[in-house]
């Protein structure tokens, strides 16, 4: 692929090299008479429109497709992407371009479908308050302590799903700020599994913690750990039937720690396993929400967001439902 101060350069030579073949073989015999001024006329014209031609071809035109281009992103239009040029520069600023238009695409792609997501979410709650409140309007429905507390959980829900979707769309756009320190895991975990303890004592579910006392400092944002493993041990406790068990443990090598949240609840499938980290993705939305517990399909997307921003990785393991299911997730030892 040449350079194009070079092909320009080239372009030069190739017409001088012309003129001056034709000056030898043709106007020798003719020097001096009519005919060979007509010659010379013809050859620089023949040059010049060869060279007009050659720079069109491998320059203007790459330029002009390349505004259009631009034009219609202005536009909207996100789908075309340019050709690979033959010429160095261009080319790179070919490919410059079609990444960026990849990335728009990608992110207008992201928004379009969140905000379908949104809405989907939302119209579930909004249409149970409407019709409770329709129903105490119209007196077929008490206005007893069990509507309101169902109108109350359904508002509490919608809060959670905006502050959640909060956390999500700065997540998804990369605009999560770390306030990275070295910072005591195993402590971390104690007093976090402590404070859910009530939680798991009121539904019958055994709470354990397995961690050894001299687990290293490991460079993370506590704060944002801390809502990763309320988010998974929260799961653990949703998804586990009373009589269930969930350990949460953590173990490290040279690079990374490792934390676990095993429990010996609801289980997952195939696919499940990796699709439960997409947002809004929920296994049994029926039964979930049946149950009056639906959880909102957020938090492991969450979770794997503020994983990932850490370095680390996330994943799901279970032998199937009703098998109980490991969440595990890795942090990196080093600092940056
Ligand atoms: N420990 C688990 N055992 C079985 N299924 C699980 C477990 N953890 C998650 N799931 C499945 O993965 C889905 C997604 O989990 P996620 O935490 O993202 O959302 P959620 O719990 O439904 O709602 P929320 O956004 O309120 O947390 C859940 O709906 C559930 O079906
Ligand atoms: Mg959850």
């Amino acid at each position: 692929m040449m350079n194009l101060f070079r092909r320009i350069e080239w372009l030069i030579v190739i017409s001088y090299f012309l003129i001056v073949i034709v000056e030898i073989i043709v106007l020798r015999n003719l020097s001096g008479s009519p005919e060979a001024n007509i010659v010379r006329y013809l050859t620089f014209f023949g040059v010049v429109l060869l060279s007009f031609v050659v720079v069109r071809q491998q320059i203007v035109k790459p330029i002009q497709e390349m505004r259009a281009a631009s034009l219609q992103i202005a536009e909207g239009e996100y789908s075309n992407r340019l050709p690979i040029y033959n010429n160095l520069e261009l080319n790179e600023l070919a490919q410059a371009f079609n990444e960026m238009t990849a990335t728009i695409e990608q992110s207008e792609q992201r928004r379009v479908e969140l905000i379908g997501d949104v809405a989907h979410e939302l119209r579930t709650p909004l249409n149970n308050i409407k019709i409770t409140l329709e129903g105490l309007i119209d007196e077929v429905i008490s206005a007893d302590s069990t509507t309101f507390f169902d109108m109350q959980r359904e508002i509490s829900r919608l809060q959670r799903l905006i502050a959640q979707l909060e956390i999500l769309s700065r997540a998804e756009s990369d605009q999560i700020v770390l306030h990275k320190q070295s910072a005591p895991l195993d402590a971390l975990l104690h007093s976090l599994t402590g404070r859910l303890a009530i939680q798991f004592e009121d539904k019958g579910v055994a709470l354990e913690v397995d961690i050894s006392a001299d687990f290293p400092l490991i460079p993370i944002d506590s704060d944002r750990i801390t809502q990763v493993v309320t988010n998974i041990v929260g799961n653990a406790l949703q998804y586990t039937p009373p009589g269930g068990r969930v350990v949460v443990s953590a173990t490290y090598n040279a690079s990374h720690a490792t934390i676990a949240v095993k429990d010996t609840g609801a289980g997952l499938n195939g696919s499940d396993l990796t699709r439960i980290f997409e947002r809004f993705y929920r296994v049994d939305k029926s039964r979930q929400r049946g149950s009056g517990s639906g959880g909102n399909g957020i938090g492991l997307t969450i979770a794997k967001h503020l994983v990932q921003a850490h370095g680390g990785n996330i994943w799901a393991n279970s032998s199937g439902y009703d098998q109980g299911t490991t969440i595990a997730f890795t942090l990196p030892r080093s600092k940056n």
